[in-house]
């Protein structure tokens, strides 16, 4: 198999709720005006805390210098994907992180890699820090073939490749933490769209994405405030590919013809890991939920935010064991 390590320098970033309007002018900009930014990789998640942005660095250069509403994580982050190249060698049907969860979160955990995940509706990224790039390349290169691409063409690297060598850290295992989950109830769709599309549903995603709190006229909907269910909307366009992730109430709002899902429609669950935001150096939470995940052949995808882990779960074999204390 083969795992890409993409060309992009990303940042991960959180906008506060109240600052949003500082930020709308270069959002929109990046979500609907392509062709005025050089930005390849950009990300917008909103949760009940924040929004969480995710962008390379032309893209972050658009956003206004920092700001008391603007928190960025100080190190540079690369996304990892694994390039399906056909000859699927396991017998499994699952899809999104549980396909990796064996051959690349376990044993980045283990080496005290800390990922930062993000499933769209085309692949599952791997982001990990620049700086523990050597590190990822000596953890997978007995399992991958590593090809890190240089302006568009993929060329074939080993850990000599990065800074001078260093060696995987020989740390003992250390017992995970266990966070504290909540399940709400709404259910969710991952689905895309043809990006030229964009400008038909412009008015819907800016109201979705930018006016959600504000009352609606027709306060029809009393559900909508249910206590049971999380606020939670995700935007991407990376290397040209749209991913949405919403629920089936935002997804009632989206003119049906346009997104499209996979054959089988299936609607997901949520998992929300974390009680205090989770940082960016612990490891090995993405593992902890995936392994079992993968054990029971689940598909799931897996969304990092600034605060929180979002595992979405095929509610078809959801496990009920302790996790579901919230329920
Ligand atoms: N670093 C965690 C891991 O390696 C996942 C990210 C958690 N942090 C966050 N802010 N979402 O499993």
């Amino acid at each position: 198999m083969d795992l890409h390590i993409l060309d992009h320098r990303l940042r991960v970033t959180s906008i506060s709720k109240n600052g949003l309007v500082n930020y709308t002018h270069p959002l929109i900009k990046l979500i609907f005006l392509r062709n005025r930014t050089r930005c390849k990789f950009f990300s917008l998640t909103e949760t009940p805390e924040n929004y969480t942005v995710v962008l390379d660095e032309e893209g972050f250069k658009e956003l206004p210098p920092s700001s008391e509403h603007l928190q960025v994580e100080g190190s540079i982050w690369r996304p990892l994907n694994v390039a399906s190249n056909g000859n699927a060698s396991s017998s499994s049907q699952a899809v999104g992180v549980t396909k990796i969860a064996k051959s690349v979160i376990a044993p980045l955990a283990q080496q005290h890699v800390s990922v930062f995940m993000l499933s769209t509706y085309q692949t599952d990224f791997i982001l990990v820090r620049e700086k523990d790039l050597s590190v990822v390349v000596s953890t997978l290169e007995e399992e991958f073939n590593i090809f890190k691409e240089v302006e568009g063409e993929y060329m074939s690297v080993g850990c000599k490749d990065f800074t001078n060598g260093l060696q995987k850290n020989g740390k003992e295992a250390i017992q995970p933490t266990v966070h504290p989950v909540l399940i709400p109830q709404n259910q969710f769709c991952v689905m895309s769209l043809d990006p030229d599309t964009l400008p038909s549903i412009a008015t819907t995603l800016i109201d979705v994405l930018f006016y959600s709190n504000s009352p609606k006229e027709d306060s029809e909907s009393s559900a909508g405030q249910d206590l049971d269910c999380i606020k939670f909307f995700s935007f991407s366009l990376i290397d040209g590919y749209v991913s949405l992730v919403m629920d089936t109430e935002a997804q009632r709002r989206f003119p049906a013809d346009l997104l499209f899902t996979s054959s089988s429609g299936e609607l997901w669950r949520m998992v929300r890991i974390g009680g205090q935001p989770l940082g960016f150096d612990e490891c090995g939470i993405v593992a902890q939920i995936s392994q079992p995940l993968a054990d029971g052949d689940i598909s799931a995808y897996y969304i990092s935010t600034f605060s929180f882990d979002h595992a979405l779960v095929s509610p078809k074999k959801v496990p009920c064991h302790s996790c579901c204390k919230g329920n």
